[in-house]
């Protein structure tokens, strides 16, 4: 097995890593790291939770190590975007972990704190520049920093900055960097969609992937339980009650939607928080303290929380509503089973969510096994209201995004030559108390093989 020193990184690098757990590469360390210590552009696809944010950073960090001089006032060495605030600061955080003792110096940028404060840490220039596009464009534009100097652009969560929003800020920032920088594109998800992106902004790249696009970590047990809209709250009080004491995140569709699941969840003497556009950043920040601390089981959130975010105590990760971009669904449920751990994700599905969970499955290009109730009818789905949408949609210009995925006309079967149900084999089961409710639907379909105990969800 490759160790990080056979890869050749700076003896500083390899100091700062004995001292995390991070003890040999993982396959995307590994693979990627040789190439971007070369100078090639690169795409690097990885399962969630393997390891990615190490994978570029180590060998950028490699490379400004060799420098040697510090940075000039208002210039920015290495460009690393991210789609969150709290992305960015967990990746600026990995950063400083790797360059403790060194000269090297990490800046981060996001919205919804102090632009004045910002500009005064970037007055003195910094290696490695981590932010949120949107920042970014407006320190650029009150001139308080200068990307003339850049020679490295990371794109974290690669294939989001495709949405709507991101795309015109990462088109706006990059015609101020060189074009003889390095460029690297990095995500879990990496839709055909994305090679435009490549073809714009890298040269040559190299593409390293350890996994087929879009494949979920294996660790993950997946099921999807069955369920109308108006039951969904009392079910996932009986998964949490089930499983209490265990870390869970819980995806909600809309701000609005999130924030009223969250209260409903105190009310009934959860320890809760919420995290979506609508928090103030002090807020935000917070409350995911709290949940990393451990002291907060339940977090519900947006496709904010979707994206890298790195929580180790995560068992459990409800999609009370299904994402409307399929990619996101690999990134909601990859917040759990991270580095090697356990998890579980339950897909809370109902009638007008069947374009959804479709979507989903083909990008799985696999049936998640039926856990409660059973698929709606064709009837049931024309008979729903179209779900509102959230975060996420794509701008026009990208064919395979342009209409939002909820609405899919239905087709009563299922994509693939095997019926749901039959290919519905639990490897996860509903929580007993949640049977019952369930029952009349199962009988149509995924037959008693949902009987088993909730003791699987904890193996
Ligand atoms: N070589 C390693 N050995 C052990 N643990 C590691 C190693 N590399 C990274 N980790 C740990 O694995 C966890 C996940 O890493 P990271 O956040 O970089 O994953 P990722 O691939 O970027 O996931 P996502 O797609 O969700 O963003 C972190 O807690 C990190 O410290
Ligand atoms: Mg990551």
């Amino acid at each position: 097995m490759t160790t990080f020193a056979e890869l050749g990184l700076s003896p500083k690098l390899l100091r700062a890593l004995e001292k995390t757990t991070m003890q040999t590469p993982t396959p995307i360390q590994a693979q990627a790291i040789p190439h971007i210590m070369k100078g090639a552009d690169l795409m690097g696809l990885a399962q969630t939770g393997t390891g990615k944010t190490a994978a570029f950073g180590l060998p950028l960090l490699h490379r400004l190590l060799d420098i040697g001089h510090p940075p000039a006032p208002r210039r920015v060495r290495a460009l690393i975007l991210a789609p969150t605030r709290e992305l960015v600061n967990q990746i600026a955080e990995n950063f400083m972990t790797f360059t403790k003792g060194t000269a090297v110096k990490v800046t981060m940028v996001v919205g919804g704190a102090s632009l004045f404060k910002q500009a005064e840490r970037l007055a003195r220039g910094t290696d490695v520049l981590v932010a949120t596009p949107g920042r970014l464009i407006d320190l650029i534009e009150r001139g308080d920093v200068s990307l003339e100097d850049t020679g490295y652009l990371v794109l974290d969560e690669a294939d989001q900055m495709l949405d709507m929003g991101f795309i015109h800020s990462l088109r706006k920032i990059a015609k101020h960097i060189s074009v003889k920088r390095q460029t690297l594109l990095f995500s879990a998800t990496m839709p055909k969609d994305i090679e435009e992106l490549a073809s714009t902004y890298l040269r040559n790249p190299i593409k390293v992937q350890v996994a087929p696009p879009g494949k979920p970590i294996e660790k993950i047990v997946q099921g999807v339980h069955y369920i109308p809209n108006g039951d969904k709250a009392k079910l996932l009080e009986t998964y949490l009650k089930t499983h209490e004491g265990e870390q869970a995140l819980v995806f909600g569709r809309t701000k609005h939607g999130s924030e009223k699941l969250y209260k409903l969840l105190l009310s009934w003497g959860f320890k809760a928080g919420s995290i979506h556009g609508n928090k103030s950043q002090n807020q935000r920040d917070k409350t995911l303290a709290e949940f990393r601390e451990g002291t907060m089981q339940v977090l519900v959130a947006t496709d904010v929380a979707a994206r890298g975010i790195d929580i180790p105590g995560v068992r459990h990760v409800y999609n009370y509503d299904m994402p409307n971009v399929p990619e996101n669904y690999v990134h909601r449920i990859g917040r759990t089973a991270r580095a090697g751990a356990e998890g579980t994700a339950v897909a809370f599905c109902a009638p007008a969510e069947m374009g959804e969970l479709q979507a989903v499955e083909k990008l799985l290009k696999k049936i998640i096994p039926v856990i409660g109730g059973a698929p709606w009818s064709a009837d049931a789905v024309a008979a729903a209201p179209k779900p509102v949408q959230g975060r996420g949609q794509r701008p026009s210009s990208a064919p395979r995004s342009a209409k939002p995925q909820g609405a899919k006309p239905f087709a009563a079967k299922p994509h693939g030559a095997k019926p749901r149900t039959a290919a519905a084999k639990p490897a996860v089961s509903a929580p007993a108390a949640a049977r019952p409710a369930a029952a009349p639907r199962r009988a149509e379909g995924a037959g008693g093989k949902l009987s088993r105990g909730p003791q699987r969800w904890t193996s």
